[in-house]
């Protein structure tokens, strides 16, 4: 194995969980006392404020056309799925409305705003350009640039620092998936898988420096999701395919180099966590895995409502072959079409995952056991009895996360 910095991490991350795992009682029945939700991140999260804020610069917005959003929505909202996405899911198990994007036509965030922009890099735009990568596009969305989106919304959502305690004491804070497009254009870049897993230290950072803003800011229940199985999405395996079958995993037919970069990340991603929650005691900070979900998923499609034969192909594009992805015919342009049953493919575009496939981990990050604590334990104990819990369950860790 070429990877013994990822090796390493998990024994670390392994002694770390142990020496920090400590039983709970049951949680309690508490209905959750959530009233809002912001969500900071990219594709898998925007609501509407890409197709806002590229509108007036690009010729053609994929998302902007249908069969985007054909599911549910009957028209497309900006969402980079056929419908629903997990942060719509997780506002409709919690209560609270979906969750208005920060650039779209809602004025009224007492509920919550969304600021999470298709293509968003946890590194500020300004670190490309200043180490001359050009293959990322010139919007300035990174997660530090949403995060004073909020910071400027927020006097318009409380004043005193009291109501502002309380207010943000009942919201749930979404930090990601962010990291991914910062990989995905340094490989653009002509980078090698190899090269591009010394970035994870310094991404990491950036996500967790986001988190740490939010909680100066007042979170006090903040999610954060690491990066899918990368090497499995229909778009990388079209646009790193190689000849030689040692490069895919046999199991699942994913290239494993990009599931390992993947891996890595969420192992160095979950150590920053568990730091910030020995700094930040009186916070509630939920690690959400969406690689596990999505491996089970690929490797046993049947057992998830998924047919066998789509599962590395993309429901919606013009590509035909093994995985259904063409640049030139992707989904949301002329020549591309969605299947005919979307609810029994996990990839939508190539790069998203279709509702059916959002639900099912939504449901896993809020009931376990794809998310420790699950969301609703963190927010339920902490509302019974003031005080946050970070371990809830006694799942092992190799049952709930994946590095
Ligand atoms: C915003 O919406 C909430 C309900 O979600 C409502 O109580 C409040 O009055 C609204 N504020 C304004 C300024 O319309
Ligand atoms: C991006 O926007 C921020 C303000 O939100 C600004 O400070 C920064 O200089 C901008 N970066 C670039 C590269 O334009
Ligand atoms: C950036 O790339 C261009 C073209 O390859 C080269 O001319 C320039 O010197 C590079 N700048 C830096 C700071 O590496």
């Amino acid at each position: 194995m070429e990877h013994s910095p990822s090796n390493k991490m998990i024994t670390l991350l392994l002694l770390l969980f142990l020496l920090g795992c400590t039983h709970h009682g049951h949680a309690s029945s508490d209905h959750p006392k959530i009233d809002s939700i912001f969500s900071f991140g990219n594709s898998y999260a925007d609501t509407g404020n890409f197709v806002k804020l590229a509108a007036p610069l690009l010729p053609v917005i994929p998302f902007n056309n249908l069969p985007y959003g054909e599911t549910f929505f009957g028209h497309p909202t900006g969402r980079a799925s056929n419908g629903r996405l997990i942060i719509d899911f997780i506002a409709e198990g919690l209560g609270v409305p979906f969750v208005p994007p920060y650039h779209g036509e809602s004025k009224n965030f007492t509920n919550g705003a969304n600021f999470a922009v298709v293509g968003a890099t946890a590194l500020d735009l300004a670190f490309f350009q200043k180490n001359n990568i050009t293959s990322v596009p010139p919007f300035n969305t990174s997660l530090s640039v949403q995060v004073e989106w909020f910071q400027k919304l927020k006097p318009t959502l409380c004043s005193t620092t009291d109501g502002c305690k309380d207010y943000l004491e009942r919201s749930l804070f979404f930090m990601g998936e962010i990291g991914g497009n910062d990989y995905v254009f340094l490989l653009a870049d002509g980078k090698t898988v190899d090269e591009v897993m010394s970035y994870v230290p310094k991404v990491v950072g950036a996500i967790s420096a986001g988190v740490e803003a939010v909680i100066e800011e007042g979170a006090r229940y903040v999610v954060v999701p690491g990066q899918l199985p990368t090497g499995c999405l229909p778009i990388i395996l079209t646009l790193y395919t190689r000849p030689n079958t040692a490069d895919y995993d046999a199991g699942t037919g994913c290239l494993w180099r990009f599931n390992a970069l993947a891996r890595y990340h969420n192992a160095v991603l979950f150590e920053a966590v568990s730091l910030l929650r020995v700094k930040y005691p009186s916070v509630a900070i939920v690690f959400a895995d969406y690689y596990r979900p999505v491996i089970k998923f690929v490797q046993n499609p049947d057992k998830f409502g998924f047919s066998d034969s789509s599962k590395l192909r993309a429901c919606c594009g013009g590509g035909g072959g093994p995985y259904n992805y063409d640049v030139a015919a992707a989904c949301g342009f002329p020549g591309a079409s969605a299947c005919p049953d979307p609810a029994a493919s996990i990839n939508w575009d190539g790069i998203h995952l279709t509702e059916a496939a959002y639900a099912q981990i939504a449901a896993g990050w809020l009931h376990g056991p794809y998310a420790r604590p699950p969301i609703l334990a963190a927010v339920q104990r902490r509302s019974a009895k003031g005080n946050p819990i970070q371990m809830a369950t006694s799942t092992p860790l190799s049952d709930t996360l994946s590095f």
